[in-house]
């Protein structure tokens, strides 16, 4: 199995690691196929996200894409980072193995689950998404 170099750097060297206190959306979700666990932290003003931290319980692919994916909401609006894919990530880095995609689900399930988390914080309907179903 080959991961990108991008894979590699952001395993050895991930963005955004630790947490946040009095995070204004807190998301925590694990993967039903290998037990493996992600909670998020957001720090939000006026609908963007100004800081964000993450922390992985979980293989290379994970800790790597949430990595890249704390890269990818700074700075942007909540209904922004609500469209972050996997597979946006994924590509961000250059792609993962196809046994590896799973891993990146993660990152996505759990930014959707922060943002939900601030949102009824401050008395909104969550969004619907593919995994509240
Ligand atoms: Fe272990 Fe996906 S099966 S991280
Ligand atoms: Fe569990 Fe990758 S094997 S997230």
């Amino acid at each position: 199995m080959e991961y990108s170099e991008k894979v590699q750097q952001h395993f050895l060297n991930p963005r955004n690691v630790g947490e946040i206190p009095n995070a204004d959306g807190i998301g925590e979700v694990g993967n039903p196929q290998c037990g493996d666990i992600m909670k998020i932290y957001l720090k939000i003003d006026n609908d963007v996200i100004t800081d964000v931290k993450f922390k992985t319980f979980g293989c290379g692919a994970a800790i790597a894409s949430s990595s890249m994916a704390t890269e990818l909401i700074k700075g942007k609006t909540v209904e922004e980072a609500w469209h972050l894919t996997n597979k946006a990530v994924a590509e961000a880095l250059d792609g993962l193995p196809a046994v590896k995609m799973h891993c990146s689900v993660l990152a996505e399930e759990a930014i959707h689950k922060a943002i939900n988390d601030y949102r009824v914080k401050k008395g909104l309907e969550p969004w619907e998404d593919k995994f509240s179903q």
